[in-house]
């Protein structure tokens, strides 16, 4: 079985005669977001073992991905044999909680509507809040009591979704309505935790939860994520969700894309595999030379840094002067770093600038972190935030594409 194709077939008819998403956009609506960096010292200082931590999590994710696609779909993600077995797990360092870089915002959910905060993550496809049942895990969040909603319902499953460094979210799932930019999902699936994995408390995380925009293949619960719920019940007329992520006013768009934030045509990558927002690239450059070709990336708004193989990645720090390898995975650069480095997608460069690859001075040491991380054989990239603060993006799923364009 293939859940997400149904729906977008089914939504096709409206879209071919319709005009490109750039003209239909007046009808979304903007809700701001909020960044934190989970991978800073109290000083602001990048502690390079919690960038690394984050990457181990960033994989726990993406194999818990694959497994439910498997278990959705019953055939193999065909990208889930590069992810392999070494870099499925944490490599034995010390335990670190949750050290993403995130982007969260807020929602309404039940009858009365309460608000709680969510992490936005396109790298995976479930909706999770703590309980009001839940142990002191979830102390300090606010939280999600379902008898106080007149249109809470159990839907008698259980749900556990594991976390790389051997902790779970778990607890129950319910349908409930979750309202997101003001457009109502009814008998929304969303799970509600009775225990929260050390990543997810209150002083590790300031989201009360996380709200997954992947394909539906992807989600743990078998279900229809948020935005496809929007989609399927006519809430949202263009299946298009956009993210603009700047020091401030970053913003996720329900419905389409905000004109005042980007400039000229969009680019697409399309999505070969309907589960992550995954795609092809055409290189890296840097320096203007190109380093490598064609690989695939997952474009994921859940992770800090591009992340690639270590190889892969120590060819790029290989053409950026003053560059180190700082170990597990890092690298730091020179203060002044100053070297382009582009990522092109469909003929189409896109820069990161210095000053977004620059992650900022590494904790005791005078040099800078480098905004591309490696774990050791991951077969293809994973596209976060480093490089998404350079570029408007457009998720479609209505013709399963990324869209990118210059920022306005
Ligand atoms: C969402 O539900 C609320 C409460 O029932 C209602 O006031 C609002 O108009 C709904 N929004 C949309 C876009 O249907």
């Amino acid at each position: 079985m293939y859940f997400s194709p149904a729906l977008v077939l089914a939504a096709l008819p409206f879209l071919v005669a319709a005009a490109p998403f750039e003209e239909r956009s007046r009808n979304g609506i903007s809700i701001p977001i909020a960044k934190r960096s989970g991978f800073r010292n109290a000083n602001g200082a990048v502690d390079i073992a919690k960038l690394q931590a984050g990457r181990q999590l960033t994989v726990a994710k993406i194999w818990r991905g694959f497994e439910a696609f498997e278990k959705n779909t019953g055939a193999a993600h065909p990208s889930a044999p590069r992810l392999k077995r070494s870099t499925k797990r944490g490599n034995g360092n010390r335990l670190i909680d949750d050290s993403e870089q995130l982007w969260y915002g807020s929602i309404t959910v039940g009858t009365p509507a309460v608000t709680y905060t969510v992490d936005f993550d396109t790298g995976s496809s479930d909706l999770f809040l703590p309980g009001s049942n839940c142990d002191s895990t979830c102390s300090g969040h606010t939280l999600y009591d379902p008898s106080s909603s007149s249109t809470s319902s159990d839907a008698g499953q259980k749900f556990e979704l594991k976390y790389g460094d051997g902790s779970t979210v778990s607890g129950e799932q319910y349908t409930d309505t979750v309202t997101l930019a003001g457009f109502n999902a009814t008998r929304q699936r969303l799970g509600v935790a009775t225990t929260y994995s050390s990543g997810f408390q209150s002083d590790q995380f300031p989201a009360d939860g996380l709200l997954g925009m992947g394909y539906e293949s992807l989600s743990s619960y078998g279900a229809s994520p948020v935005f496809q719920s929007l989609v399927s019940q006519g809430q949202v007329s263009t299946p298009v969700f956009s993210f603009y992520f700047a020091e401030s006013g970053s913003e996720l768009y329900i419905g389409g894309t905000n004109q005042a934030l980007y400039t000229g045509p969009f680019t697409y990558m399309p999505v070969t595999t309907r589960g992550y927002w995954e795609g092809l690239f055409d290189s890296i450059s840097v320096n203007g030379k190109t380093v490598f070709g064609r690989e695939r990336a997952i474009i994921d708004t859940g992770t800090t840094q591009v992340i690639g193989d270590a190889r892969s990645v120590q060819a790029i720090y290989d053409q950026i002067p003053g560059s180190k390898d700082a170990g597990d995975g890092t690298w730091t650069i020179l203060r002044n770093f100053n070297t382009p480095i582009s990522i092109t997608f469909r003929g189409k460069a896109f820069e990161i600038s210095p000053s977004t690859f620059n992650l900022g001075i590494a904790s005791g040491s005078s040099d800078c972190v480098g905004g591309f991380g490696a774990l050791d054989g991951l077969e293809f990239w994973i596209v976060g935030d480093v490089f998404l603060q350079n570029v408007y993006t457009a998720f479609d799923l209505g013709y399963d594409r990324v869209g990118f364009a210059s920022l306005a």
